[in-house]
């Protein structure tokens, strides 16, 4: 009995793929660009939403007990996940768990679709609904702006967001895949604290012995700053609409969902810097 963890080069799913090695349960990883893109050798398959050519190929290795899945960035990506969900279920899987955000709500275009679609057909589920990931700390462009210019360029001004670890994340979804009982619910992961990104400066401040920068920009100013670092105009739209919402505070929640699944606490943001500094050195 194999789980299938779909997007198994992103952060999350690597993550459950080692928990999942760790305790000895098969998986399969997917990747669009086949089984060569898998980490640390693990077993994968070339998967992708958007050709369904590809779908039959992951459920020739056995039994798939479960899936793991998150959205790809196309249009409208809940009708492929949709049809997914049914073809995966005529496959006999009984358990998908989605790693959504804190906008999914059921049956709200977006992955609230997806997840009014496992109530609609009855499979056991979980929805995570996690905030905004640490790790985006540790994306290049975020590495470029701290170790070159000591600065942190958000429009999310004094938002407050409960950052969390993808390892957390990931430690929650490797419970609603394997625990006995499916949750059939959706749960908020979230961080151990609220933060801000004048409080992520001052801790990486402390952290790095050097003083690094929160600058405030309008949405405006955002965009074009998106924009002169490399993103398409769209994508940088994207980002600032959402670091807009958290400006008003859209993301702020506290929540208990780590703990209660995993038995141990979130880790805190100063942890993941201590295990990070490396990566923003000046040097
Ligand atoms: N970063 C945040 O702060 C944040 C906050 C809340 C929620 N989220 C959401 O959490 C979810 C999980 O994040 P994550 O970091 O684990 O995943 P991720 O880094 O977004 O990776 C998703 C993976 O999906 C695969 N993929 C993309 N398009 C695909 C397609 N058309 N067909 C098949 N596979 C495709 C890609 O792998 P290949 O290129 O190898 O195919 C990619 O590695 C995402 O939906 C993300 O948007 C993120």
């Amino acid at each position: 009995m194999t789980i299938l963890l779909i997007g198994g080069t992103g952060k999350t799913a690597t993550r459950v793929a080692a928990s999942l090695a760790a305790a000895k349960k098969p998986f399969l990883l997917t990747s669009r660009r086949g089984p060569d893109a898998a980490p640390n050798g693990y077993p994968a398959v070339k998967f992708d939403w958007t050709l369904e050519s590809t779908w039959s190929k992951l459920f020739e290795n056995g039994h798939v007990e479960a899936v793991y899945m998150m959205e790809p960035h196309v249009p409208q990506p809940w009708i492929p996940m949709i049809k997914f969900v049914d073809f995966a279920k005529d496959k006999g899987v009984k358990r998908f768990v989605l790693c959504a955000g804190t906008t999914a709500a059921i049956g709200k275009d977006g992955m609230g679709r997806v997840w009014e679609h496992f109530i609609e057909s009855r499979v056991d589920y979980c929805v995570l609904r996690p905030s905004w990931f640490m790790e985006n700390l540790v994306e290049p462009g975020l590495v470029y702006t701290i170790s070159k210019l000591s600065k942190i360029f958000t429009a999310a001004q004094d938002g407050e967001i409960p950052f969390v670890s993808a390892d957390d994340i990931a430690d929650v979804a490797f419970h609603a895949l394997t625990d006995e009982k499916s949750y059939n619910c959706d749960l908020r992961v979230l961080g151990p604290e609220i933060l801000t990104y004048d409080r992520i400066a001052e801790i990486l401040s402390k952290v790095l012995g050097r003083r690094i920068e929160h600058v405030k920009l309008d949405e405006a100013g955002r965009i074009d700053n998106l924009v002169q670092a490399g993103l398409s105009d769209h994508y940088a739209r994207f980002v600032t609409r959402l670091e807009v919402l958290a400006s008003q505070d859209f993301e702020k929640a506290t929540g208990d969902a780590v703990e209660k699944a995993t038995g141990h606490l979130p880790k805190s943001f100063e942890t993941f810097a201590e295990e990070n500094k490396a990566v923003w050195s000046a040097s």
